[in-house]
């Protein structure tokens, strides 16, 4: 059975994420979205939250899992008996920060491999750190979360979360 680990921030979950995880659940047998730190970021939705938007968004995809790990993603690509880790490619965006992050990763167990999927055309451009710019000045983001996620993310607009 081929099990891959999809690791990130999904501060929140956007469509971009979501293209990505209905296209590695048609490739591998299970796919585990692993909720996890990146110290250099500061997150609006507590790791709770992320998990359960992404279960909620998720909820019709049968070989899928939603985690979360406050630790190495070696480890816990380990941990869960895989050495697959999966990882989502933005044109231009991306490539040396995930460079870097896969060899990292290799060098700390030569057994892990990163598979890199390139994201479709209309999310190439994408980000949730470009949604809650948007969120923040008040605007349409309906293109680019599923409903909960935007619903969530009003509410914490509404908190004053987002000064
Ligand atoms: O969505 P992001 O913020 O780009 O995801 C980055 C993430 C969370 C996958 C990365 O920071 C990570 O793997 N964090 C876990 C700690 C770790 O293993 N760091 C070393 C990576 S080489």
């Amino acid at each position: 059975m081929k099990i891959a680990v999809y690791p990130g921030s999904f501060d929140p979950i956007t469509k971009g994420h979501l293209d990505m995880i209905e296209r590695a659940t048609k490739i591998f047998d299970k796919v585990i979205v692993c909720v996890m730190v990146n110290s250099s970021k500061n997150y609006l939705f507590t790791c709770e939250e992320r998990v359960e938007l992404i279960k909620d968004v998720l909820s019709g995809i049968e070989n899928v899992e939603v985690d979360f790990y406050d630790g190495l993603l070696i480890d816990y690509v380990r941990m869960r008996n895989t050495n697959i880790i999966v990882k989502g490619l933005r044109a231009f965006l991306d490539f040396e920060y995930e460079f870097q992050m896969a060899l990292t990763n290799k060098h700390l167990d030569n057994e892990i491999e990163t598979f890199f999927m390139i994201t479709s055309n209309k999310h190439s451009y994408l980000s949730s750190t470009l949604v809650k710019e948007l969120v923040k000045y008040q605007g349409d983001v309906s293109d680019f979360l599923p409903k909960n996620v935007e619903k969530a993310i009003q509410k914490k607009y509404e908190e004053g979360c987002m000064k």
